[in-house]
């Protein structure tokens, strides 16, 4: 496959969204074809998964039930939409992938579903497919959780599910991105997210011009 798949992972408010947006930009002005797309909801019927999964009451189905849906979602978003992508040579940026199912699901509900088996249904959708790249942006919870609920006072669907757990949950999660980045270095980039937006999207162009040998 010719294109580059990227992914930015990190908890609630972290700036993912924000930094994506800016990084498409400046993929685009150099030249590149890129595609932006999420998780949950890449995809038309991803989008009625996500509305599943993200609104709601935070109590409404059990960690086991969230990880097949966004694994369902998962499924569909890779071969609908990322591996054609990638095999036109286009890059795709995703915002969020599956560590944010591993960090949510087994470290945020502190171990509630196994590794091994996010690890196999992982195997089960994806293959040894991965991301060329993954931006972990991390803050502390306490800051990200303010910005985000400060977007949320202007969302239209309140996709407030998860900003609606406890901070322990929030820090679990923190942690187990940071674990996972340390256990694959040379795929995860990690990005202390407590600086201006502009600082954030120069760095992360600085690592990709070098990674990529983008001029
Ligand atoms: N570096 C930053 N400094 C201050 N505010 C920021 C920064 N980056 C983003 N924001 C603001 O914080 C809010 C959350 O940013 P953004 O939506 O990009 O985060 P996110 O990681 O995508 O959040 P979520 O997980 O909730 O989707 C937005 O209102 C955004 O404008
Ligand atoms: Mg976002």
């Amino acid at each position: 496959m010719a294109g580059k798949f990227i992914t930015f992972e990190g908890g609630e408010g972290t700036g993912k969204s924000t930094q994506l947006k800016l990084l498409a930009s400046w993929l685009r002005e150099k030249g590149i074809d890129c595609l932006e797309s999420k998780e949950p909801g890449g995809t038309e019927v991803g989008q009625e998964i996500r509305r599943l999964l993200v609104c709601g009451d935070k109590d409404k189905m059990d960690p086991v039930a969230e990880a097949l849906l966004y694994y369902a979602d998962r499924r569909i978003h890779l071969t609908k939409k990322i591996w054609p992508a990638l095999e036109k040579g286009q890059w795709l940026l995703s915002d969020r992938y599956a560590d944010s199912t591993t960090a949510y699901q087994f470290y945020g509900y502190n171990r509630k579903v196994q590794r091994e088996t996010l690890n196999s249904l992982y195997k089960l959708v994806a293959g040894d497919f991965k991301p060329d790249l993954t931006i972990l942006l991390d803050i502390d919870p306490v800051i990200g959780l303010k910005r985000s609920f400060t977007k949320a006072g202007t969302m239209s669907d309140k996709e407030t599910r998860f900003e609606t757990r406890g901070l322990e949950f929030h820090n679990l999660m923190r942690g187990g991105f940071l674990e996972m980045a340390k256990a694959e270095p040379e795929r995860f980039i990690v990005l202390n997210a407590d600086k201006s937006i502009e600082a954030l999207h120069n760095e992360i162009t600085g690592i990709m011009a070098e990674r990529f040998n983008i001029p």
